[in-house]
This record gives C-alpha cells, sequence and structure tokens, in this order.
C-alpha cells in the first residue's frame, strides 16, 4: 500500500531499530521513516521567497508567521499557486523540488508518470506519423500527476507545521476567490484560442477575467479533503474518483490503479563544484541539471577564449551557442527516466569530458551542426510555461522548487467537480524518436514511452551552497529554455559580478543545436540593431520566440538573503523578518 498511516508504522519501526542494526539503516534512507531532527538555530536574519504571484507570497509570508520553515512555506505556495496561478500551477501535474535542509542536499522528484496503458507508439497514426496535438490536448495528453504526492512527501519528512496549515491559504482562496491579473486573464483567452473547443477549459474558466474575484468550490472542497485526509484523497479517495470518472467520461487512459501506484521518489541530486560553490541541482528525469552544469563547466574550461570578450556581445552569444550545441547533442542521445535507462550522469559532467568537448568549440565561427554528435559514442521541442519558487528560512534552509503542468493550463481539461486542470506532460516524450517536440528538441530511445514512466524534462530547481552554507537559490519555467536561462544568470552574478536584479533582468538568449545556427531571442529584450547584425555576420539565424523566461532567485550575502523575481513576469518577492 503506498499511503500508509506514518505515526503507527514510525513507532513500529522506532521499536524494531533497537533491535536491529539492519533496521537502524533502513531508518537512515527511508524519508517516510525520518526521525524528528534537532532543533536548528537560526542563522539568517530574515526568510525570503521568490514566487511567480503575489498570493502565493502572501501565503508563504503567512507560513513563516506562523513558525513555519522553507519546507512549509514551499508547500503553502505549491497549492496556493494551484489556485491562483492555474496556467501553470498545479495539482494536476508534477516537478521537482531541490532542498537543503539541515545542511543537507536533497532532491523529491514528483514528475508525472505515463500510465499503465501507455504505449510507444500511442501518438502515431497507422502509417507510423506524429498525430498533431494527439500528446498535447485532451485526456490522452495527461500523465499520473505527481504534485499531491510530491508535496505530502515533502512536508511530512521536513516541515514543522501541521499539514492542515500549509493547506489552508489555497482553501481560502478557492474558496473566497482572488482578483484576476490582467496576464492570467489574457493567458486565458490565448489558451481558449488554443484548445478551440476541444476540452471543456471554456466551461470552467470562461469567467476568470481581468479585475474580477474568482472563486473555485470544488477546488475549495478538493483541498479541504486532500487538508483532511492527506495525499490519500488523492490518490484513492473521491478525487481520485472523479479523476478516474473524468478519463472514463472520455476514453482517457488513467485508470484507479494508476492514481493508486504512483509514487514520488527521493534521488540523489546533481552536485559539481563549480568557482569555489557547490552547485546541486536536479537528476534525470530532468535533462537540466546535467545541462546546466555542462554549460558552467564548459565555460570555466573555456575562460582563455572568454577573456575580454563583453558580457553579451555578438562574440559572447556565439561562444555559449558553441557550448550548448555539445549540451543539447548530449541531451538528446542519453537523457531520460533513470529507473527505465541507464544516465551516464558522472561521465557526462566528468571534467575530463568536458574539457574535450570544450576543446572542439570553434572561437571564429559555428561549428557545423552535422559534425556536433553525442560526446559519448541526436534533440526534440517541448513547452516552455511551467512555473518557479525559491524558498529560504532563517535556519538557513531552502527549497528551490520547479513544477508545471507543461503548457499553460496543460491539457486544457479540467476535472468536472473538481476543478483540477490536468497536464500535458505526455508530450515530454519522444513520441517518435529522432521527431522533434513542441520545443523543437528531439529525442531517442531513452524517452520513449512506457507504462510508469517519466517523461524528461528540463526543470532545474538549483542550489548553490559555498562552506555548507547556502549562497543561491534559483530556478525558471521554460523549457528547454530552463538551463540555458539559469546558466546566464548565475554566470551574469559570478563572472560578471553584477547585482542579483540586474543579472535577472539582463538580455537572455538560446541555442540548441536544432534548428541549425539559429539564436533564440526572447522579447522582453530583444536582439536587435548592431548587436543582431554582428550575430548574423558570424553565420546564424536569429529567431524571435514568445517566451522570455520567469526567474525566482534569492541571493544570501552573510546572513541577508535578497530576493528578486524575474521584470518578466508578475512574480513578487517577500523577505520575513
Ligand atoms: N514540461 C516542461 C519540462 O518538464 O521541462
Amino acid at each position: 500500500m503506498k499511503l500508509v498511516d506514518r505515526t503507527k508504522i514510525t513507532a513500529a519501526v522506532v521499536a524494531l531499530a533497537s533491535l536491529s542494526a539492519l533496521s537502524a539503516s533502513f531508518l537512515e534512507i527511508s524519508p517516510a521513516f525520518a526521525k524528528e531532527p534537532p532543533p536548528q538555530p537560526v542563522v539568517l536574519n530574515a526568510s525570503a521567497v521568490a514566487v511567480a504571484d503575489k498570493y502565493a507570497a502572501d501565503a508563504a509570508e503567512h507560513i513563516f508567521r506562523e513558525g513555519g520553515n522553507a519546507v512549509d512555506a514551499a508547500v503553502a505556495i505549491a497549492f496556493a499557486l494551484a489556485v491562483t496561478y492555474p496556467e501553470a500551477g498545479n495539482i494536476g501535474g508534477g516537478g521537482f523540488m531541490t532542498l537543503y535542509v539541515h545542511g543537507k542536499p536533497y532532491f523529491l522528484d514528483y514528475r508525472e508518470r505515463a500510465p499503465l496503458a501507455a504505449t510507444r507508439t500511442m501518438y502515431l497514426d497507422d502509417k507510423g506519423n506524429v498525430i498533431a496535438g494527439k500528446s498535447l490536448y485532451g485526456l490522452d495528453a495527461v500523465g499520473v500527476p505527481g504534485t499531491v504526492e510530491g508535496m505530502w512527501e515533502a512536508q511530512h519528512r521536513f516541515g514543522k507545521l501541521k499539514w492542515k496549515q500549509v493547506l489552508a491559504p489555497a482553501i481560502a482562496y478557492a474558496r473566497d476567490g482572488f482578483v484576476v491579473d490582467e496576464q492570467l486573464a489574457r493567458r486565458r483567452e490565448d489558451a481558449s484560442k488554443e484548445f478551440g473547443g476541444r476540452t471543456n477549459f471554456d466551461n470552467y474558466f470562461s469567467s476568470m477575467k481581468d479585475g474580477v474575484t474568482f472563486k473555485q468550490p470544488a477546488l475549495a472542497a478538493v483541498l479541504t479533503r486532500i487538508s483532511v485526509d492527506g495525499a490519500k484523497d488523492f490518490y484513492q479517495g473521491k478525487t481520485a474518483d472523479l479523476i478516474v470518472a473524468a478519463m472514463q467520461a472520455g476514453h482517457g487512459p488513467i485508470t484507479k490503479r494508476d492514481l493508486l501506484e504512483y509514487k514520488a521518489v527521493w534521488r540523489q541530486p546533481i552536485e559539481a563544484k563549480w568557482n569555489g560553490y557547490q552547485v546541486i541541482t536536479a537528476p534525470p528525469p530532468s535533462s537540466g541539471g546535467i545541462g546546466l552544469v555542462q554549460l558552467l563547466k564548459m565555460k570555466a574550461i573555456l575562460a582563455p577564449q572568454f577573456k575580454d570578450v563583453p558580457h553579451n556581445s555578438a562574440q559572447y552569444v556565439h561562444l555559449i551557442a558553441e557550448i550548448s550545441k555539445r549540451v543539447f547533442a548530449d541531451r538528446a542521445q542519453y537523457l531520460g527516466d533513470p529507473d527505465f535507462y541507464k544516465v551516464p550522469v558522472a561521465q557526462l559532467i566528468d571534467d575530463a569530458y568536458l574539457a574535450k568537448r570544450a576543446a572542439e568549440v570553434d572561437p571564429e565561427k559555428p561549428s557545423d551542426t552535422k559534425s556536433v554528435q553525442p560526446g559519448l559514442g541526436t534533440s526534440l521541442p517541448e513547452k516552455a510555461e511551467t512555473t518557479h519558487f525559491s524558498v529560504v528560512d532563517k535556519w538557513g534552509n531552502a527549497v528551490s522548487n520547479t513544477y508545471t503542468i507543461n503548457g499553460y493550463f496543460g491539457s486544457g481539461v479540467v476535472v468536472p467537480d473538481a476543478g483540477i486542470v490536468l497536464n500535458d506532460e505526455m508530450d515530454d516524450f519522444a513520441a517518435k524518436p529522432g521527431v522533434p517536440n513542441m520545443f523543437g528538441v528531439v529525442g531517442s530511445d531513452a524517452n520513449a514511452i512506457a507504462p510508469r514512466k517519466r517523461p524528461l524534462s528540463s526543470m532545474t530547481p538549483t542550489i548553490l551552497t559555498r562552506d555548507g552554507k547556502v549562497a543561491l537559490v534559483i530556478g525558471t519555467p521554460g523549457g528547454s529554455r530552463i538551463f540555458t536561462s539559469i546558466f546566464q544568470v548565475i554566470t551574469n552574478i559570478y563572472d560578471f559580478k553584477m547585482p542579483l536584479k540586474e543579472a535577472v533582468a539582463a538580455m537572455r538568449f538560446h541555442h540548441q543545436l536544432l534548428p541549425p545556427n539559429t539564436i533564440f531571442w526572447e522579447p522582453y529584450k530583444p536582439i536587435e540593431g548592431d548587436l543582431a547584425k554582428q550575430i548574423e555576420a558570424k553565420g546564424y539565424v536569429l529567431k524571435g520566440q514568445d517566451f522570455s523566461g520567469d526567474i525566482q532567485a534569492i541571493r544570501i550575502d552573510g546572513d541577508t538573503p535578497e530576493a528578486v523575481a524575474d521584470p518578466r513576469g508578475r512574480g513578487v518577492t517577500r523577505v520575513v523578518q
């Protein structure tokens, strides 16, 4: 059985532990039976959050004032965003949480899984061609959601407050309503056009207009049940029944058994030494942590080539694109769910390997795309929407959390009588290995569809520590742009010594091997004028994308946290004394 009464089992295991050394090692590794940690001294003069929406920030502030720690605040934020940031906040999706608690790094994978009925060819027609939209819209696009199980697991392992307390702000927002922001209203209109009546999206969301108070009583009832019965309600209880009823009514693939068997997984985070910092970031099934470490290390190896190259100049863009080319070649070939495919993580971030890859960089002109093969021996498109929040508490703990329903408003399906927006995460699998996905990235067999498998992600919730203390907590939405964005902000802070606000606001760009020699620019700070001409003169094609990213970052200087929400989004920060 998946969800258990942990009080009873903890007592039983503690009794066993005194009898046997074997039990003691079991206690050590099993999060469900973690011992009560010793109290922590206060080490910072404030707690802080950077989050995509003001209501969630208020929720976090409330939790801190009640004595909660970073994990309590993170869980409260995740549930609040499911109500007030419904385009990406969710309980119908999944994500990744990187934590630094009591001086130790942890990583929680609560990514969606393919349902048991999933097959390798489920999105292909009789001729073997990808059926347009099938992995993006409607019930067939939905992976088994992990968010509720993830939040339950994190809060029960590390939270200080009662589970009910962290659900309370979200319940109030759903029951009493929140005032709809102009950006949210616009995103709802765009999504409505995209779904084009293929799903029940408009039935639920058509009244969510700029300035109105939007109430969600059905979602309030779901959240209230979860606050009383825990994650069990979502995976085995009345909410599970509502999800399965929606699936049955629309011939969708997710069954009771899919929900019952869902599990979040504690994994070893990726850790790497860089520039005097310990980088703690997302392992597979994210490609992002490996990609981030590869980018950081290759840039450091190529320091002589970067010497005196001005920030965001044409030569800078070229050198970063050359490095990115190699990172995306590896991403396409080697990365997938580690429970199904042996990902060569250590080799991919090995210094000698990266030195060899960096030596292939052409300092003058773009390397021929076809010549850039996976380095140990091909790339997929993906949706950019998703959301991230960063949290630190005054005890020095940190949470970096990125979670998603993939595109804004996911699959466009809202579970009737529950108000749960279901994800379209199945699009992050390689529907046909070798064919690009929505973000233009190509996938290999490592990311082919299989029952229970998690699709490859780019989400990269990251924490940097120095001398055992948290120095930076950072993440962003952006699909395959996630780790190239985080890389650029980290580089801005530590290589270019920019203040955090400037580092986050600076222009960002993106290259990902395919399409060949293409540099994507963002609407927030377009590449234009002389810079555009100089980059084109180097042999690149410039292409605008419609997404700018939404970095949420906290930097700690001494004992003072500074939080910055990306000016590209509607995010806010709070520093709570
Ligand atoms: N669906 C976006 C990601 O997982 O990276």
